[in-house]
């Protein structure tokens, strides 16, 4: 993609990459790199690593990595030149003139939004329709008024398929853009139909107010499944999305309420609870945590009472907790689901409703008393087993404070020493960190051994000379000040694997062009795992360090080893005869 010279240079000089990543991750200075838990993947202990003097990332857990562009990429959800422009934004620079491409990628997201906000406008019109009025008077027995209809542009789907169809059609919309929206289906003009049918429609809205989606709800007694929503578009993923986060985030005060439905959500913003948000048809996701982590600081749980919710609950928590968040959780009586504990309670709805939330325990207790409930404490061994398990949950929780809450809580409650119940948390929380060590080493030993180097495929082959010259790249990007001396040293044609070569001979290039040289300036010419692989080289040797001796050797390794090579092409090429005589030759040449 051919974005100006020097625009990228100030895109990395403009944004900071600690900055940058802060906004997202709780980072904390750790020698000369910054750690933090990764966003990328559920983890308890950190090993997300952010690197100054490269600008890069890498997590040893899950082999994330890259620059700052990468890491917006991933984290907001964006393609390479979103992610250039968010950035450009972010530091007040003009985003120089779009190629062909992506101007076309950002009309057909446009496009998408405009049907979509066509559709929930025909969807509600059809609503007040004759035939919408079983939709209507559904949505009324259930207590939504027409207000609350309006607010959150509730619709109804006609069951005559290409009504949407030809609506849109005379707005101008051709078939193809109604597929990229999902909301229709066919193919080549052919069996074209509009995949909603004779179902109430909630219209799913981001933070722009764009319309990125719709939950489409059968009623009573129809068709199968329950809920129908739109699958993942190019404006729309549901692991990424929470319905009515948009109205919610407005006046949160710091604290949201999670439930599982759409109408749950609904029922109570009526209520007057306005901060409630739901997932969108799956379980809850670690990206939807860290967006929840973003718009508040405390999230109150409030999931069905059944198994199914009590479960949900337990790996919210889960996904939760790492991302900081205070966390609450609320068991509704008698079974209810938060819309029918506000018509059950009416006008006192939401004073009730407040009221649990006051009361409301936290993750911790929660955990306890759940685990509480599978034990008989007069039995010495139960007790003891409960105990076991309980110190598990808090040998979990990084702060020291709240182990010795939680700790004083068990003493009193089992009436045992306190200072014991620490004990066994410490040693619980040994026991887990070699775990975890034990990990984490095999996996960079793992990432070492590069038995499955799709990145590099000739490095298995060539394990000596690749990891040498992992580790010049890698000094480079940390010590560019030594890129003149190592360069004189060593030339990319001396270089035997192609993809270290072809990394390598960019940034001879831009030296000798006088340009800046760091991770970001390769984005242009790598794939986003090409970029993660160069960003583990320069993390592994963040760890290791080395000094200017050692990167004098590596150099000797690889330019022996390209020797080698070369020798043996040229053995090759030779009959059989000759191959031995240059063979001995070779030999004799080594020994001296
Ligand atoms: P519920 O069945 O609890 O839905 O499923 P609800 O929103 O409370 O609706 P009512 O009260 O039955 O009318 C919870 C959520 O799970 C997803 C939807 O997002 C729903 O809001 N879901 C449920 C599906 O995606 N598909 C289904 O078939 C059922
Ligand atoms: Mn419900």
């Amino acid at each position: 993609m051919p974005l100006p010279d020097g625009f990228i240079e100030e895109i990395k000089f403009k944004n900071d990459i600690i900055d940058v990543i802060s906004s997202y991750v709780n980072l904390k200075r750790r020698g000369r790199n910054f750690v933090g838990l990764c966003p990328f993947h559920n983890e308890k202990t950190p090993s997300f690593n952010v690197y100054l003097q490269s600008n890069s990332f890498y997590c040893f857990g899950c082999g994330v990595g890259g620059d700052i562009i990468t890491f917006i990429e991933k984290i907001e959800n964006l393609n390479y030149i979103e992610a250039v422009k968010f950035l450009a934004q972010r530091a007040g620079l003009e985003m120089p003139e779009n190629d062909g491409k992506t101007q076309e990628l950002l009309s057909i997201k446009t496009r998408i939004f405009e049907i979509n906000r066509e559709s929930a406008r025909f969807f509600y019109e059809r609503m007040y329709s004759e035939e919408g009025k079983k939709a209507l008077e559904y949505l009324k027995k259930r207590g939504l008024s027409g207000k609350i209809i309006r607010k959150f542009g509730i619709g109804y789907s006609p069951s005559t398929r290409y009504e949407l169809v030809n609506y849109l059609k005379k707005k101008g919309f051709k078939y193809e853009e109604m597929i990229n929206a999902n909301l229709v289906y066919g193919k080549n003009g052919l069996r074209i139909a509009a995949r909603f049918f004779d179902r109430i429609m909630f219209p799913i809205i981001d933070l722009r107010g764009n319309v990125i989606a719709f939950g489409g709800r059968t009623l009573p007694a129809q068709q199968k499944p329950k809920y129908l929503n739109t699958s993942d578009t190019l404006v729309f993923k549901k692991s990424l999305n929470l319905f009515s986060l948009n109205f919610a985030r407005i006046d949160n005060a710091g604290v949201l309420v999670l439930v599982e439905g759409y109408m749950d959500v609904i029922a109570l913003y009526q209520a007057g609870i306005k901060n409630a948000v739901a997932t969108l048809g799956t379980a809850l996701t670690s990206e939807q945590a860290r967006i929840i982590s973003r718009y508040a600081k405390e999230v109150i749980i409030c999931y069905d009472s059944d198994e199914a919710g009590q479960k949900a609950t337990a790996r919210a928590i889960d996904l939760l907790r790492p991302t900081g968040l205070l966390i609450k959780v609320i068991s509704l009586p008698n079974g209810k689901d938060p819309d029918e504990f506000v018509r059950h309670y009416g006008r006192d709805a939401a004073v009730r409703f407040s009221q649990l939330i006051k009361n409301s325990e936290n993750d911790v207790d929660y955990k306890l008393k759940k685990l509480a409930n599978n034990y008989n404490f007069n039995e010495s061994n139960e007790k003891v087993a409960y105990l076991r398990e309980s110190i598990k949950i808090l040998a979990s929780l990084d702060d020291l404070i709240e182990q010795e809450i939680y700790a004083g809580k068990l003493s009193e409650k089992l009436n045992v020493p306190k200072d014991a119940i620490m004990l066994q948390i410490e040693k619980e929380k040994k026991k887990k960190k070699k775990i975890i060590d034990k990990k984490h080493f095999l996996q960079v030993q793992q990432d070492l051994s590069a038995k499955n180097d799709k990145i590099n495929t000739e490095k298995f082959d060539n394990l000596r000379a690749a990891t040498a010259e992992e580790a010049i790249i890698a000094y480079i990007f940390n010590n560019p000040e030594m890129a003149g001396e190592i360069f004189s040293r060593i030339s990319s044609e001396s270089f035997c694997t192609s993809f270290n070569k072809k990394i390598y001979s960019i940034l001879e290039e831009r030296f000798k062009a006088l340009r800046p040289i760091g991770i970001i300036d390769l984005t242009q010419d790598f794939s986003s795992e090409e970029i993660a692989a160069i960003a583990a080289m320069v993390a592994r040797e963040s760890e290791r360090m080395s000094d200017k001796d050692a990167v004098l050797e590596y150099i000797d390794v690889v330019l022996f080893e390209k020797e080698k090579l070369n020798k043996n092409k040229i053995i090759s090429a030779r009959d059989d005869e000759n191959e031995i005589m240059e063979y001995m030759k070779l030999l004799r040449e080594h020994k001296k």
